[in-house]
């Protein structure tokens, strides 16, 4: 692979992993100064999101003009699929065409790769980049949520269910197929490389049945995978995560995207999730068959 990509002004696009983690760290963090959300990262955090995302260095890019950093744009890369993510350029040099490179790298990879699905999601409202991403060929596919708990007093009844809890390896077997395309934060390859996943399934009375996978971290409950396998989604969500709740009273829950027509949603307001704000999700390409079977 080239170590240095042309683009169509003085910006070379130089591969990712050719920088410390820390400049790759410093880069995303000024191109974001401005961002809708405030997301910074710290070197840490963007190792670990590197390894749970399968983001590969040597296919992501960095956008430099002379000895300066100007932007930076990451590939995830999985079996049939590419994903686009950290995209940024520092807010003194956009509208001169770096983004566009940057993304154009991006694809360029994939299809070295033979792989022609993209996926990525942006956030709602953000209309540079949902532009430049229409431009780019890229279509919406749907509406994503990101919720937050905070380990309120908010009351709520413990719902009658015979309760079990996964291992581990039993939570990630459940995830691991059946689930359509997810987004590609949720897929099973993420929290297969996350620390301290474990899950809860649960059959109801009326022999309703169903399963939460989940991450559980320091203070916070995330990465929630789940299936109603028989009866109401709604009321399995209600029943799973009250079980949950239950079980951690005083960790902070953080989720993302969540489809917005999925059907459990009644369940998560109804134990206190609020909306924190919303992304539209994107693709390239069609969705393999070996992904849509999956
Ligand atoms: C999105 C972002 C990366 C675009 O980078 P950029 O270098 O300014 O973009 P370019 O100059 O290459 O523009 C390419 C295309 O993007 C779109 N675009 C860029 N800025 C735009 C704006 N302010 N309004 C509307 N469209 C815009 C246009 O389609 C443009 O093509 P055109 O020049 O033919 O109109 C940049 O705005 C950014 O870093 N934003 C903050 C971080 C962010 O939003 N990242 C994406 C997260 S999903």
């Amino acid at each position: 692979m080239p170590s240095q990509f042309e683009s169509n002004t003085n910006i070379r696009l130089i591969p990712a992993s050719q920088f410390s983690i820390d400049e790759l760290t410093s880069i995303y963090n000024q191109t974001r100064v401005d961002y809708m959300i405030p997301m910074p990262m710290n070197a840490a955090r963007l190792a670990e999101y590197i390894e749970m995302y399968d983001v590969v260095l040597e296919r992501s890019l960095v956008a430099m003009e002379g000895e300066t950093m100007r932007g930076i744009a990451m590939l995830g890369v999985r079996a049939d699929r590419t994903w686009i993510t950290r995209l940024g350029v520092l807010p003194s040099t956009r509208r001169s065409g770096v983004g566009e490179a940057l993304m154009r790298g991006l694809l360029d990879q994939s299809a070295q790769l033979g792989v022609e699905f993209n996926m990525l999601e942006v956030i709602k409202n953000n209309v540079p980049a949902h532009q430049l991403f229409f431009k780019l060929g890229f279509y919406e596919v749907g509406e994503l949520l990101i919720l937050r708990r905070p380990p309120s007093n908010h009351s709520y009844e413990l719902a009658i269910a015979d309760a079990r809890r996964l291992e581990r390896y039993e939570a990630l077997d459940l995830i691991g197929y059946d689930r359509g395309t997810q987004p590609w934060t949720n897929q099973s390859e993420s929290l297969s490389h996350g620390a301290d996943i474990s899950g809860l399934y649960l059959t109801l009375r009326d022999g309703s049945r169903g399963w939460l996978a989940y991450q559980r971290q320091k203070f916070t409950l995330t990465h929630f995978i789940y299936k109603t396998e028989a009866g109401d989604p709604a009321t399995m969500a209600y029943a799973f995560l009250s079980h949950l709740h239950h079980q951690y009273p005083r960790l902070d829950t953080y989720i993302e995207n969540i489809q917005a027509n999925d059907p459990h949603l009644p369940g998560f307001y109804k134990m206190g999730y609020v909306e924190s704000f919303r992304r539209i999700e994107m693709w390239r390409g069609s969705p393999p068959a070996s992904l849509v079977s999956k």
